[in-house]
């Protein structure tokens, strides 16, 4: 298996397309730390994965506040020694016109779209300094390359993503830390159900429509993409945006 040995750290695991990145991380041969601020799905997730035979484990940690990360890092050390992989998922978005949003609604989104990133990234970045090894896979969106109508704060959230992704993997290439993005175009989650589709019945038809594979993503398409990046088979790429939208985008 590519990834045997390997200790992978992936955030808003609990359910969505964090839920398949932990599974085929495990499948692979990775031994998964789910964080997630909701512990029942992330206790969930982690017992799918140790039925399936991979090792697993679920913790608690709002991404955006730093001590709880630290706290989660802490634990994966405790338990692991130390962290290989990092796949900074966890991210939430309530479409609405710019004009209607409050700073209190932009705060938020920043926060979980690219503050978290910021504050896992240094959590895990002294024991992959010191190993001289480490892969970070940041899920951007479509909507930081591109822009998307009704998102324009969580596209500047993803646009921040791209750019931090880039100057990091130019800082930590001399340590031997690939830093790359996986971008997902919309996709078949829980997010997209409660935020996006719910009480648009046309959307997900239109969007397939547009999108010239011909349907939305499922949560195993971005998960292959970042068990690629996060192996070894990725080792010469680094500060890259993979797109996972079915061709909708082609940037
Ligand atoms: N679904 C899409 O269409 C789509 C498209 C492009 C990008 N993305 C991105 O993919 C990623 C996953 O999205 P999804 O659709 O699977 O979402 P989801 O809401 O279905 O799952 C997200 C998970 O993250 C967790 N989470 C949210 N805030 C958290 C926090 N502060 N601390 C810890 N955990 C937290 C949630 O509890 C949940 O388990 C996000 O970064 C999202 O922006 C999704």
């Amino acid at each position: 298996m590519r990834l045997r040995e390997q200790v992978a750290v992936v955030t808003g695991a609990g359910r969505g397309i964090g839920r398949a990145i932990a599974r085929a991380l495990a499948a692979a041969g990775a031994r998964v730390a789910l964080l997630d601020v909701n512990e029942a799905e992330a206790r969930d997730a982690a017992g799918e994965i140790q039925k399936a035979g991979g090792d697993a484990l679920a913790l608690r940690a709002d991404v955006t506040v730093r001590a709880q990360v630290e706290a989660a890092v802490a634990e994966v050390l405790a338990r692991w020694g130390t962290v290989h992989i990092l796949v900074n998922n966890a991210g939430w978005d309530r479409p609405m016109p710019f004009i209607e949003t409050t700073e209190e609604f932009w705060d938020r989104i920043l926060a979980i779209n690219l503050k978290s990133q910021i504050i896992c990234t240094r959590a895990v970045l002294d024991p992959m300094i010191k190993q001289g090894y480490g892969k970070i896979v940041n899920i951007a969106s479509d909507a930081g390359r591109v822009g998307s109508t009704g998102e324009a704060v969580y596209s500047a959230a993803k646009g921040g993503v791209i750019a931090f992704t880039k100057t990091l993997a130019r800082e930590l290439a001399r340590h031997r830390i690939n830093v790359n993005c996986v971008s997902p175009g919309p996709a078949e989650t829980p997010l997209f159900e409660e935020e996006f589709a719910k009480g648009k019945p046309g959307l997900a038809e239109s969007l397939k429509k547009a999108i010239p594979w011909g349907r939305l993503a499922r949560p195993e398409d971005i998960a292959r993409a970042v068990v690629f990046l996060a192996s070894d088979e990725a080792e010469y790429i680094t500060g890259q945006t993979l797109s996972v939208s079915g061709g909708l985008t082609m940037v």
